[in-house]
């Protein structure tokens, strides 16, 4: 079959499409017959220079995809089963895939491949973001006795940032997000987030006091890495949570854990990789993704789709930061 192959670590340049063996699922695991795959920010780590737990090259690349099951004869072409998206560590990027049974869910009737493969990452790690930050019951009405809770979102035009924005309007949550661009930020305020911050022409922790009467916010989602940690907490209100999940900056985090003391601040690590694997969480996160998928709450936000042939553009796309929701591959 044919697959998109991290032949060796580097740049888009070590991306090749090649033939690679039929894939061979353990019991555990359903064959799916790809239609779509979701570009992360993972993809780009795994073929620059790894990703823990992640095969050294040649591996064929890709976390997450949507297509159909395929039923019966695991040779047979045909895939005739039902329409699903699901979440895998690699090897998601072919003409078929196989991932954990307990990591495939329906696509939504009125979803297109794309969507569906827009879906899984970014949704259940800002699901788990807010979840991580106590946020999770809603507080809708801010007239009521319980304050609007406050969060800042880094990147919030990117992938898991659209997502939170989805889900943070749902909770009734008012909201920040940085971006480097005004355009981005204008489509993201369509999606609900009330404020939009552009950190390259304003320091987002004076923006944060500001526009907070200098309050602070409840929880910052950061995934810029370096300096961003230290900078995240100076952005929370007295024993506000930082969820800490990337380092797109390539730079390695930086905090001295004592400025969390004054505030009661905490920081806090989330990584749907190991997640994923503790089945009950994953069941209970899936009950409320659903239902706010039901109830059409939910829309994956895709900035680009590119044929598995362009998956090079793709990626560059993604490295210069430039993209806007998700990138997507369509691959059958
Ligand atoms: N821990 C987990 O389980 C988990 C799961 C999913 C994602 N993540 C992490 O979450 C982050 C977002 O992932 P994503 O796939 O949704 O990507 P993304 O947000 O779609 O893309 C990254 C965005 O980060 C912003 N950015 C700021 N500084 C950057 C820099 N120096 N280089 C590149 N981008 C920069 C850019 O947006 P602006 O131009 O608007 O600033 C860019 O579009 C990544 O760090 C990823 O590793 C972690």
């Amino acid at each position: 079959m044919k697959a998109l192959v991290i032949t060796r670590f580097g740049g888009p340049e070590v991306l090749e499409l090649q033939q690679v063996p039929d894939l061979r699922p353990t019991p555990e695991q359903v064959l799916v017959k790809v239609e779509a795959g979701g570009l992360n920010f993972a993809d780009l780590m795994t073929m620059q220079g790894g990703y823990a737990n992640t095969p050294k090259p040649p591996l064929t690349a890709g976390r997450e995809f949507s297509g159909c099951e395929i039923t019966g004869d695991a040779t047979n072409d045909e895939s005739g089963g039902r329409r699903v998206m699901g979440y895998t560590q690699w090897a998601a990027f072919a003409e078929k895939t196989a991932a954990h049974r307990n990591l495939v869910w329906p696509v939504p009737d009125n979803w297109t491949a794309e969507q569906a493969a827009a879906f899984p990452v970014t949704f259940f790690t800002a699901y788990f973001a807010y979840w991580k930050a106590g946020l999770l019951a809603p507080t809708p009405d801010p007239s009521k006795d319980k304050p609007r809770a406050r969060v800042l979102i880094q990147a919030v035009a990117g992938g898991v940032g659209t997502a939170a924005v989805q889900i943070g309007k749902i909770l009734g949550i008012e909201m920040f997000g940085t971006s480097s661009s005004e355009d981005k930020l204008a489509r993201v305020k369509e999606l609900g987030l009330q404020h939009g911050i552009n950190y390259k022409q304003r320091d987002y922790v004076d923006a944060i006091k500001d526009l907070t009467h200098g309050e602070g916010v409840d929880a910052v989602f950061e995934m810029l890495g370096g300096e961003h940690v230290a900078k995240s907490v100076r952005c929370v209100r007295d024993f506000g949570r930082v969820i800490v999940y990337g380092a797109a900056t390539g730079e390695t985090p930086q905090i001295d854990t004592r400025i969390l003391y004054a505030k009661g601040a905490s920081v806090h690590g989330l990584w749907l990789s190991y997640l994923s694997g503790n089945r009950p969480l994953m069941e209970s996160a899936w009950k409320q993704l659903s239902e706010w998928l039901a109830a059409g709450k939910l829309h994956p936000v895709i900035g680009k789709v590119f044929p598995l042939e362009e998956a090079h553009t793709a990626y560059t796309l993604m490295q210069e930061g430039k993209n806007y929701g998700k990138i997507v591959l369509k691959i059958g």
